[in-house]
């Protein structure tokens, strides 16, 4: 199987669709892993806040591919915001991947009361040059705390990872995205086994594609360029998850999966919420 791939603003090719590891921690993650890259998933999301980083690590090793085949993306946060906090920061997720370099490497939450994703960003950008990352961006910034970044600093992000689903579709934060070439990646983008995914519309159109309402939640992903980055442990769910490149929703359903964002869900807002 060919998983597509989008090409970041620096060149580098992410494949669309990656694997959530949260929740996961370091004692169940590696067979996962092993499980999910025999099913041909070349794309891995973790952090160092996951606690999964070793158990990642492990799994990519037993599973026998080559690093160079792998995408593999962490985020910092926390301890490691602030000026030059991000250099030991990444040291840390390679020690507990036991890997030379990451993919990309975000800042995982904006944390704007602290007032310092400018300055994490301003080390992120040495950190491209020391080989040991390849792209770097951020997760849950709003296109104001975009604004602040690329007023004040050289390097566009190269991805915004969001929490977007049919019902939390953020449609400001993927235009922004769009217009300064900004990759948008959608995290949990299966509603976190809401019930979002017995949803009647949903459920109409997974019936006539033959697919399931997750198949046709990620195949709308797609469709809009996004890269979902779903979590499954089942091996069968982890399978199913990436079987979404045979089938194409017409535009008409793009929209009616669109419209199911009724606003009403709760959303996580990066102004607030620290975690
Ligand atoms: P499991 O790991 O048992 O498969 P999200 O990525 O939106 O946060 O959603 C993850 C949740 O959705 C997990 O609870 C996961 O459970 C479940 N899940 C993952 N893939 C599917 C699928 N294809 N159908 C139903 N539930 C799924």
């Amino acid at each position: 199987m060919t998983i597509p791939a989008v090409t970041l603003n620096n060149g580098v090719q992410m494949p669309q669709i990656g694997l959530g590891t949260w929740p996961l921690k370091d004692h169940d993650a590696a067979p996962v892993m092993v499980t999910a890259i025999e099913a041909g998933y070349r794309h891995i999301d973790t952090a160092f806040r996951y606690g999964n980083q070793r158990g990642v690590g492990q799994g990519v090793r037993d599973s026998g591919i080559a690093r160079e085949e792998l995408f593999i993306t962490s985020k910092l946060d926390g301890e490691f915001q602030g000026e030059n906090r991000a250099i030991a920061g990444l040291d840390a997720c390679l020690q507990q991947l036991q890997m030379d370099y990451v993919d990309l490497l975000l800042i995982h939450w904006p944390l704007p009361q602290r007032n310092d994703y400018v300055s994490t960003w301003k080390t992120f950008e040495t950190l491209v040059a020391s080989g040991k990352v390849r792209s770097i961006g951020v997760s849950n910034f709003t296109p104001a705390h975009l604004d602040h970044l690329l007023a004040e600093t050289t390097i566009c992000p190269a991805t915004n990872q969001i929490q977007l689903s049919p019902r939390i579709t953020r449609p400001d934060q993927v235009a922004y995205g769009r217009a300064h070439g900004i990759v948008t990646v959608s995290w949990s983008p299966l509603g976190q086994g809401s019930d979002l995914l017995s949803d009647p519309t949903l459920q109409a159109i997974a019936q006539k594609y033959g697919k399931t309402t997750a198949q046709v939640v990620l195949r709308w992903n797609i469709e809009l360029g996004l890269v979902p980055i779903p979590k499954s442990s089942n091996p069968v769910r982890l399978v199913q998850n990436l079987d979404i490149f045979d089938f194409a929703l017409t535009s008409a359903e793009i929209a009616a999966i669109t419209a199911l964002d009724t606003g009403a869900e709760k959303r996580v807002d990066s102004d607030v919420d620290g975690h």
